[in-house]
């Protein structure tokens, strides 16, 4: 597939930035041309990790961060939370279908609330978790590593899932991002934009190099040639 004319994103999770410095982090990582900033949060119940809550996000938004913020719920039971990061300052907000007893009623309070909902699949889950959902979805997010951890290897079979999610989105007429996370690198994201994907999520790989522009720039250029 080309990767002409499409409206990429990339999303730096800020899971791998320093935490003591984080909002000259995210100020960083923002003047390096990141579009988004992609917000982990894991609650030690439904992930085995524990990172940061709606404080946090709050946080970023009294230090001046305007820039969109891009929830990732790992978290069970996730309602409570999705109202809490809405008053917090979240634009988009994505949740595990596992996580959630009622998926339907998930989506409609993110929107309700203002924000912009998202669904984020498992490297095991089944696209059935589409039917009935997609309609009412802003964002499908692919898992390409088991949630959890930063700094894990990308699962090369997320390539044809998300062949197969963008063909579902474009036969479904709506404007839905395709966000891809876990194990995206300058050598993969090619190859994941090649696919379908319009939204990157990257950890290590930019909060790991000294130079967060130059990083930037090398994916932007990879995805602009579609991994050829
Ligand atoms: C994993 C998180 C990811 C993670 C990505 O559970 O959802 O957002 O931070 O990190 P890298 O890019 O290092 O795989
Ligand atoms: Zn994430």
């Amino acid at each position: 597939m080309s990767t002409a004319g499409r409206n990429y994103w990339i999303a730096p999770s800020i899971l791998s930035a320093d935490f003591a410095r984080l909002g000259a982090e995210v100020d960083s990582v923002l003047a390096a041309g990141a579009d988004l900033i992609h917000f982990d949060v894991m609650d030690n119940h439904y992930v085995p990790n524990l990172t940061i809550g709606p404080l946090v996000c709050e946080a970023l938004r009294r230090y001046g961060v305007t820039a969109p913020i891009d929830v990732h719920l790992m978290v069970k039971p996730v309602d409570r939370l999705v109202t809490d990061f809405a008053r917090a300052g979240a634009t988009w907000i994505s949740f595990h279908p596992e996580a959630s007893e009622h998926v339907d009623r998930t989506i409609g309070l993110i929107r309700e609330l203002g924000c912009r909902p998202g669904l984020v699949l498992n490297p095991a889950t089944p696209l059935h978790c589409l039917d009935h959902t997609l309609e009412q979805l802003d964002l499908v997010l692919l898992m390409s590593v088991n949630p959890g951890f930063g700094g894990q290897a990308f699962i090369p079979s997320t390539l044809a899932k998300i062949r197969a999610v963008r063909e579902r989105i474009d036969a479904s007429g709506r404007e839905v991002r395709l966000e891809v996370d876990g194990g995206i690198k300058t050598t993969n994201i090619g190859a994941i934009a090649a696919a379908g994907a319009d939204t990157f999520v990257a950890g290590s790989a930019i909060f790991g190099a000294t130079d967060y522009a130059a990083v930037l720039r090398s994916m932007r250029v990879a995805i602009a040639e579609g991994g050829v």
